[in-house]
This record gives C-alpha cells, sequence and structure tokens, in this order.
C-alpha cells in the first residue's frame, strides 16, 4: 500500500572497508567479462565505502582451472586501467575461491594456493552436495596451517535440513563468510534467512559481495538503503573479520 509518510532511505556505507569474495578480474570466470566492467564494478564498491577489494576469481576443476599464470594478467590489466584513470582507492590485489574438488586437491598438494593474507583459503562446497571428506579436509588444512573459510555456507540447501553441520564445522575450525547478496535477498527468501539465522547464532566471521556483475551492484545498492541492512550492520558490527585481514 502506498503510504504518504514514507521517504526513501539514504543508502548507507557498508561497514567494514575490505572485500574478500569478488568476481571482478576481467576474462577468467563468470564475473566481469572485461577490464571496462571490471572498472565499473569497482567504481560501485568504491560507493559502499571499500577500501580494499581482494578479487576472489573461481578456481574449479573443469570450467575455471585459474592458476596464478590467468590470474595475474587479469589484476595487471585492471590495475594498469585504474592507475591510468588515477583511481587509488579501492586497492586491489587478489585470492581465489577454490571448489573443494580434485583440481583444489592437486593445488594442495603442490602448495600452489592463492591465499588470502595471514593464511586465511576462501573454499565452497559443490551446490549440490557436501564434499565427502569435508570435516577431514578441514582438519588438515588446519594441520597444515591454513585458516579455511567457508564460502556462503547459507547457499548450500542440503544444509537446511541438518542445519546442526552448521556448528560442527564451525566448531571445528571452519570459518563463515555470508554473501551480503543473500542479506539482500537477491538468491530468495531461503538464504535470506539462513543468512540471518546464522549471524543470530554467532557464526558469522566475514561478510562478502560475491559481486559477479552490475546487476549484482543494483541489488546491493537496494539492500544498503533498506531496514534490513540497519538490523544486519547492528547485529555484526564489531564481529566481522574482514578488516583484521
Ligand atoms: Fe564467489
Amino acid at each position: 500500500m502506498f503510504n504518504i509518510f514514507s521517504r526513501k532511505r539514504e543508502r548507507q556505507p557498508l561497514f567494514y572497508k575490505t572485500d574478500i569474495h569478488c568476481h571482478i578480474l576481467p576474462g577468467i570466470d563468470d564475473g566481469s567479462p572485461d577490464v571496462d566492467t571490471s572498472v565499473r564494478l569497482v567504481n560501485r564498491m568504491a560507493q559502499w565505502g571499500l577500501e580494499r577489494i581482494i578479487a576472489s576469481p573461481h578456481v574449479t576443476y573443469g570450467t575455471f582451472p585459474n592458476t596464478k599464470e590467468t590470474v595475474t594478467p587479469a589484476l595487471t590489466s585492471l590495475t594498469d586501467r585504474l592507475t591510468a584513470e588515477g583511481v587509488t582507492t579501492p586497492a586491489i590485489s587478489h585470492s581465489a575461491e577454490y571448489r573443494i574438488d580434485d583440481l583444489f586437491l592437486d593445488h594442495l598438494a603442490k602448495n600452489e594456493l592463492m591465499m588470502l593474507p595471514m593464511q586465511y583459503l576462501l573454499i565452497e562446497n559443490s551446490f549440490m552436495q557436501e564434499p565427502w571428506n569435508l570435516d577431514r579436509l578441514v582438519f588438515d588444512l588446519q594441520v597444515k596451517g591454513y585458516r579455511p573459510i567457508l564460502a556462503h555456507p547459507e547457499r548450500y540447501s542440503y544444509y537446511y535440513k541438518r542445519q546442526d553441520r552448521y556448528r560442527t564445522l564451525h566448531d571445528a575450525g571452519l570459518l563463515f563468510q555470508c554473501n551480503v547478496l543473500s542479506l539482500a535477498g537477491a538468491y530468495g527468501p531461503a538464504e535470506k534467512r539462513m543468512a540471518e539465522q546464522l549471524i543470530k547464532d554467532g557464526m558469522v566471521d566475514f561478510l562478502g559481495t560475491d559481486l559477479h556483475r552490475e546487476s549484482h551492484a543494483d541489488a546491493i545498492d537496494a539492500y544498503l538503503a533498506s531496514k534490513d541492512y540497519l538490523k544486519h550492520r547492528d547485529a555484526l558490527q564489531g564481529r566481522l573479520l574482514n578488516d583484521t585481514l
């Protein structure tokens, strides 16, 4: 219903400065297709107050077998363009988002993983089912000195009926990174509800945009002007690790 007292709420900045999960490097995964798009996405991120972007291109067996050899030139093409345009903030670097598959295990064995700072490592499950060896992998990674972060736990619908897995995995040392887009409702109500539940349960360690394209940026713009954002910000403020790395 139209409400004559409603006023358009102003967009707020994000309450942290470092994004650890986005697909803004040109032409190497299903994110930005070219440098022009990447520059536009970076400008959108700057408007949210982000000062540091750690891009995380997909590394998946078969579809996106990225390595330093593919990621470094993509990063350079973007940072060269930003420098030419006089853009110095946000600062852009990269790690990667590793699907847990044979390619990941191969890179792990060879010590060729593209890390976040401080030994943090961004991993993602398959969307079809939990990897059969996840508990063992989380243990082994920590023994090797890595600090694994699970990307968007709220998006794995196979956990919705067995939510005790979240607590088990988190207690075992697996950190959780929820998507801003989930909190924005961009994937649907179930993902949003689950992300809110994880906030309530104190298991959200990082937020990430998981930005792939401009429609995602539009969804985040709208979210940052919403009442929900203020609620989530209040619940998470002072608890995120984003700016500690
Ligand atoms: Fe991602």
